[in-house]
């Protein structure tokens, strides 16, 4: 109880105020222990799967249950938050310490768990710009743009009035519907559901118990409501599915038709995530939400939530992620979650479950150059989203002291800026940060003294499209920077004119693994491998709520795997709609094995951070999505409940917790089987000695009659080879087995090194991504 306090208030100080004191922090954890003893809070009470098929009945149980503890059924009801039972079983209510002891001794309770935050997952990029995207055509148009699936969401709500949630043309709802829309502040079931936006409901209570304070809805702050105060859910599920709006641009910039990746899929929002320190969701909502949109008939799961590292394992409700969408999966539902901003350091993707679809954020090729014109009449681009008035020669100026101070000259950090040498000026500075929040002092600083513009020289980072568009903020590299910094030196009154932004697309700008978008190796399971895959997640143009943030019309370019996430929960809605039989694996396994390792273009993809390098499966998973591609994988890796739970075995819960987790009494084999054999869609070992060989299944969705050969690009150092290394598939022979034996030639430890294995009949190419680190003395701890 102690521990889960200052968890949850440390969890609450690192967003909100990461430069406090560490008096302050000990503070707030002291006060948070004393309080541990009397206060109640939200805990988790959880029974894995559910024992009776009515749902009045599960829930009877749980009051039963939870009277037996208190005393009485009326104050059960009192302190009973949700009732969880229709995924699965179990309920969440308000519990003192001992009343939460005393409930995890009753028989059928697999565990109680003190309820905990996530966060959204853009708040670094929240006030991007950026460019519509254009998914392909064909799956498009032959899946008949999604028409018949539900995407359900999980976010903070919608804005039901933007235009991307117009139901023109959309016939009936789905018979398979059960979902409601439900009523509540400023939101009206009758005006604000429709034939698009077909469910939508709000889970606050976790939340609220969590909060301890009502809250604030006075200024539109918030509605206790599906209606979205934040902006965020409103983007991401018009990423998802939104209807085509024509003519959205930003102030002329990425001007198009803007709509979602399936725009006739319909819309079930869930919103869970509550607009207090930038978006936070309790895994007692969350838990809720999977609950209901499991019973509602949703085909699609969008999540651009994570909570933070360390990561709670995969059967720890404290994640709420992994185990709602352990029970979604489970009944055919594919969950797609973002892998989090926490990049560019490795080890720092989140929702790693195997049955998650984990996706990381990438560029397009697309650039905002904007060209700066020096005095010596010559013109250098650099990258910014000024959309106001060229600023005509304008005197240029770098802060340059001289003696000691000399090291910090010029750093956009400490700008010393005098008004009089800086007004009606442009001025230059060098950052070694990428932070989005330096870009935003240095543009105001410059501002408040008079200036004209500033033009930071830096790495790419978070970018661009901090600063306010009207007043010109230029990104250089450092080459530039230096160029200009030179022709500052060079003449004794150095000018420049900076013109405004023109949208650049083509193939000639290089598509980059953002430099925010969390990379691998998956820090529960190393080798699964995370994330499964990348799709655009910068400059993101999208509705959004027209509060606190008005921008043309309602729309939006935001950055974050929040926006990559949902493209692809848009091109599993097309692919279900093309194939309703594929599994949730089947659905992954054809993205994975398909998605673009060279760009859409065959160009390289790069990763953005320090230095700047090939992207790899840490950074992409299986590469950028290809959603036409997925439509026809020729074969797949395919998955059900029974490799789910033989990942659990592998990783090496126990009996009991697996058991109450699937609902079904699971006896792992004594010998723990091993991870490698995961029927994945990739090959990842953490830890090879001299030589391991692995098992995958594969089975054949193309043409009955089909001959695959095997096509190896070993990692270096590593020799593979695959027995058979042929497989002929026909009307009787669907699904075939092959061992994988990988070999190192290392004899010293090694990092990891990439390869593919491929399968191809000469029309396909099924290519997984191999990722393999010698270890020829242990340093990786394999309790195998
Ligand atoms: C909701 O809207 C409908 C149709 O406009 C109206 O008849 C109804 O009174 C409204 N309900 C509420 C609670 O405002
Ligand atoms: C609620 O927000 C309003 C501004 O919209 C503010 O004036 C008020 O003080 C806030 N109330 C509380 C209790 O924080
Ligand atoms: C878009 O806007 C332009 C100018 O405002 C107008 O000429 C054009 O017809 C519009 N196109 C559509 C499809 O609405
Ligand atoms: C720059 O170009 C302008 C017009 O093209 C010309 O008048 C001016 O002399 C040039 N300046 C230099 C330094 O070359
Ligand atoms: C099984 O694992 C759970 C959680 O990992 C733990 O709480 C429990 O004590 C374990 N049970 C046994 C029988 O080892
Ligand atoms: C690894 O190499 C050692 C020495 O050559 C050999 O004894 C051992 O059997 C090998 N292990 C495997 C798994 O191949």
């Amino acid at each position: 109880m102690s521990l889960f306090l200052s968890i949850q208030r440390r969890k609450h100080l690192r967003d909100s105020m990461s430069n406090s004191t560490p008096f302050f922090v000990l503070f707030c954890l002291l006060f948070a222990l004393a309080q541990a003893e009397t206060r109640t809070n939200v805990h988790i009470v959880y029974l894995g799967e559910r024992q009776h098929n009515d749902p009045e009945l599960v829930r009877d149980s749980h009051h039963d249950m939870l009277a037996s503890i208190v005393g009485s059924k009326e104050v059960a009801s009192e302190l009973m938050v949700y009732s969880y039972k229709h995924g699965f079983s179990g309920f969440a209510a308000k519990l003192t310490e001992s009343q939460a002891q005393r409930i995890a001794e009753l028989p059928g309770v697999l565990r109680v768990i003190p309820n905990s935050l996530h966060q959204l997952q853009t708040t670094r990029s929240w006030d991007y710009l950026g460019l519509s995207f254009q998914s392909p055509k064909n799956i498009l148009h032959s899946s008949n743009m999604g028409d018949g699936v539900i995407i359900g969401v999980l976010d903070t709500g919608i804005w039901p009035e933007s235009k991307s949630f117009n139901d023109e043309g959309f016939g009936p709802i789905p018979s398979q519907w059960k979902g409601v829309c439900e009523s509540g502040q400023q939101f009206n079931s009758t005006m604000h559901c429709n034939r698009k936006v077909i469910g939508a409901r709000w889970f606050v209570n976790g939340f609220l118990a969590e909060y301890g304070q009502p809250l604030n809805t006075s200024g539109n702050q918030e509605f206790l409501s599906p209606r979205d105060a934040n902006g965020h859910g409103t983007h991401t599920s018009s990423t998802a599915g939104g209807s085509f709006v024509g003519n959205v641009s930003y102030k002329g910039l990425a001007l198009g038709t803007v709509r979602g990746g399936a725009p006739h899929a319909r819309l079930a929002i869930y919103k869970v995530c509550w607009n207090v320190l930038g978006g936070q969701c309790s895994s007692a909502d969350i838990l809720k939400a999977f609950d209901e949109a499991i019973n509602d008939g949703v085909h699609v799961l969008s999540l651009s939530i994570g909570s933070s590292i360390p990561l709670f394992s995969d059967i720890d409700e404290r994640d709420g992620i992994a185990t709602g969408s352990f029970h979604a999966v489970a009944k055919g539902i594919t969950v797609v979650c973002g892998a989090s901003n926490d990049g560019p350091q490795a080890q720092t993707v989140q929702n790693t479950a195997p049955w998650i679809l984990t996706v990381a954020a990438s560029t397009m090729d697309r650039a905002f150059p904007t060209p700066i014109t020096l005095g010596n009449n010559k013109t250098l681009l650099g990258q910014a989203l000024f959309t106001g008035k060229e600023t005509g020669f304008s005197g240029l100026v770098y802060p340059e002291v001289s003696g000691l101070a000399l090291n910090s000259a010029g750093q956009c950090e400490a700008l010393s800026l005098d008004q009089t040498s800086v007004a009606g000026k442009v001025v230059l500075c060098f950052t070694s940060t990428v932070r989005r929040a330096t870009l935003i002092s240095a543009s105001s600083d410059v501002q408040a003294a008079g200036g004209v513009g500033v033009i930071i020289a830096k790495n790419p980072g978070d970018n661009l499209a901090a600063c306010s568009n009207d007043f010109p903020c230029v990104e250089v590299d450092y080459e530039i920077g230096t160029r200009i910094l030179y022709y500052i030196r060079s003449t004794r009154l150095p000018v420049v004119n900076l013109s405004p932004s023109k949208t650049f697309v083509g193939e000639a700008v290089l598509a980059k693994v953002a430099y925010f978008s969390s990379r691998g190796p998956n820090s529960i399971a190393p080798a699964i491998l995370k994330p499964d895959i990348t799709a655009p997640g910068v400059n993101i143009l999208a509705a959004t709520g027209p509060l606190n943030r008005v921008m043309d019309g309602g729309y939006a370019m935001l950055s974050g795997t929040s926006m990559a996430t949902p493209h692809v929960s848009g091109v599993v809605a097309l692919l279900k709609a093309l194939h309703p039989d594929w599994s949730p694996a089947a659905i992954k396994s054809a993205l994975v094995t398909t998605a673009w390792r060279n760009g859409p273009s065959g160009l390289p993809i790069f990763a953005e951070g320090f230095p700047k390098k090939l992207a790899d499966p840490f950074d992409f998973g299986g590469g950028i999505v290809n959603p036409n591609g997925a439509t026809d994988p020729g074969l797949v890796y395919d998955v059900g409940a029974t490799d789910h739970i033989y990942y659990l075995c592998a990783v090496g819960y126990n009996n009991s917790a697996i058991s109450q987790l699937t609902g079904q009494s699971i006896v792992c084999p004594s010998e723990r089987p091993s991870i490698l054999d995961v029927n994945l869609p990739s090959i990842t070992i953490p830890n090879l000695r001299n030589s391991t060989t692995l098992t995958r299944t594969v089975t054949n969705v193309g043409a009955p009659e089909s001959i695959y050969r095997v096509v190896i690009q070993p990692p270096i150092g590593v020799v593979i080879t695959v027995n058979p290394d042929v497989l002929v598939f026909n009307s009787m022979t669907k699904s075939i087995t092959f061992k994988v034996t990988v070999s190192s030639t290392h004899h010293v430890n090694t990092g990891y090194y990439f390869g593919s294995l491929t399968w191809t009949d000469g029309v396909h190419e099924v290519r997984s991504p191999l990722s393999v680190r010698t270890e020829i003395i242990q340093s990786y701890v394999d309790d195998n």
